[in-house]
This record gives C-alpha cells, structure tokens and sequence, in this order.
C-alpha cells in the first residue's frame, strides 16, 4: 500500500511549510558544484506542487532563500537568483494551467529588480486561482518579519490610531507578512538537519515538525505523503491532555 493510499483525506493539514535543504550535498556526493544540486532542487519542487494538488493541500510555503542566505559566496547567490527567475518564467503558464495561486513572503525589496518584477507579475497572474496556494519563502527570516510587525504597530500606536489593548496575538500576527496564510500544521525539513534556522518562527508554535534524512533533491512526492500520514497519526494536544483531546 502506498502512502498516498494511507492518507485520510479528511484530516489533510491545511497549510504544509517545508525547508528545502541539502542541495549542496547532494550536489557533492555526485561530484558536482552546488548550484548542479539547486537546479535539480526545481524537480522536487515540481513533486510537491503536483502531489499537494492531487490529493487537495490548500497551502505549501517553501522556503527558498534565507536572509542569512545573502551571506554565501557570491556566484552562488548570481545562481540562485538566476534560477529562481528562471524557474518563474518557466513554470508561471503550468502553475496557471493547474489553478495554483502564487504569494511570496520575506524582504522581497532586497531581490534583484528583475526577479521583484518577475515574481510579481506571475503573482498577479495567478492571483485569481483557487487551487493550491503556493508561498515562496524568498529573502525571507523569522526575526526580520516579527521586527517588521512590532515596527508597524510601534507606528499606529504613536499616531494614536491604536492603544494599547490592541496589543494581542490576533493583532500582532495580522501584521506578519503571512497575515492571510493559516498557519502551518506541518512543516517538513529535509537533509537530517534538525534546526529551524529563522523560519516561521511565530507561525510554527505548535506546528507538528517532521524530519526527514533525504536531500531535497531526492525528496519526491511519496516522501510528503510519508510525511502527511506520520502526521496524522500524531495526537496534537495544545497543552491539553490526551483524555481531554480524545473526549471532543
Ligand atoms: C538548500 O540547500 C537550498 C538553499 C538554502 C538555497 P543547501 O544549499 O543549503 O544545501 P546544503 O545544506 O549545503 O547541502
Ligand atoms: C535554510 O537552509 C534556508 C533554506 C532552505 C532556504 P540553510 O542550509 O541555509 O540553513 P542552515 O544555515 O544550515 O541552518
Ligand atoms: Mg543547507
């Protein structure tokens, strides 16, 4: 039986984070140079867009590019920058085709001028699907984005158009970038590393984390329904306890 077929399609996660990692050492375990392994990265990509699709995910996020990632060397940075453009304009027709709906979060003012207008434009052309959502992760980090918020409410409330009851969680998340995005149950990270590494820091408090040894770029389709069927067996309890989640 395959994972697919384990799946119960009533109690899908919603909205699916994923962290792409392990490009450069898959790259490397075949002798290649690192961006080898982030073009091949677009595959998987591809797998999880068409399998969250078949069986009806309404949100994927994919964390593409990291604040911290502008730190790398710089013809690797070019690469990434070039693929992600590339990958739009490639991709943008087929993602229409297959009713998904493109967003993007992070410091996105900080891409290249031709990626900002690329990526906006697939995102206004897709804007109207209502199949899968699909959320690029792209200059993004956690800390930035939180900072961002307190910054916005810091703003309204010294132009008294807020006080401060108006300081609670419901608020503060309504200025994150993913303000119109429910929060991931499930978030994936790929390579064996076990670390969140400044992602969606508030979004993740009580997300189910699922760890899996593959490289990204041999992470395909199965694999996410591997995931999403360890996640429905878990018990997720809030702070609750088990007799009282098993009750309602
Ligand atoms: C993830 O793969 C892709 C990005 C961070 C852009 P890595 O490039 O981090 O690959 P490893 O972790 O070095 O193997
Ligand atoms: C996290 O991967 C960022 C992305 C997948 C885009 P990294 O490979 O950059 O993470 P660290 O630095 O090893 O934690
Ligand atoms: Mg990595």
């Amino acid at each position: 039986m395959s994972f697919k077929e384990k799946i119960d399609l009533n109690k899908l996660p919603k909205h699916i984070a994923i962290i792409m990692d392990g490009n450069g050492r898959w790259a490397k375990q075949k002798g290649k140079m690192r961006v080898f392994g982030h073009q091949n990265g677009i595959k998987s990509v591809r797998e999880m867009i068409d399998g969250a699709g078949e069986i009806g995910v309404n949100y994927i996020t994919l964390y593409a590019f990291s604040k911290e990632n502008w730190q790398r060397p710089k013809y690797e940075v070019e690469a990434l920058m070039n693929l992600m453009l590339s990958s739009i304009n490639r991709e943008v027709k087929s993602l229409h085709k297959n009713n998904v709906r493109l967003m993007a979060i992070g410091d996105l003012g900080n891409l290249p001028k031709k990626n900002q207008v690329e990526l906006q434009k697939a995102i206004d052309y897709t804007k109207d699907n209502t199949g899968l959502t699909l959320v690029l992760a792209l200059s993004y980090g956690s800390r930035w984005e939180i900072i961002q918020a307190a910054k916005s409410l810091a703003i309204k409330y010294k132009n008294n158009e807020i006080d401060e009851s108006y300081f609670n969680e419901a608020n503060f998340q309504n200025e994150l970038n993913t303000h119109n995005i429910p929060e991931p149950e499930l978030m994936i990270r790929t390579s064996g590393e076990m670390r969140i590494s400044n992602f969606l820091l508030w979004q993740l408090a009580y997300s189910e984390l699922y760890f899996s040894e593959k490289l990204w770029p041999d992470f395909k389709k199965e694999d996410l329904f591997e995931a999403i069927v360890d996640y429905q067996n878990r018990e997720r309890r809030f702070g609750k306890t088990s007799e009282q989640i098993q009750k309602s």
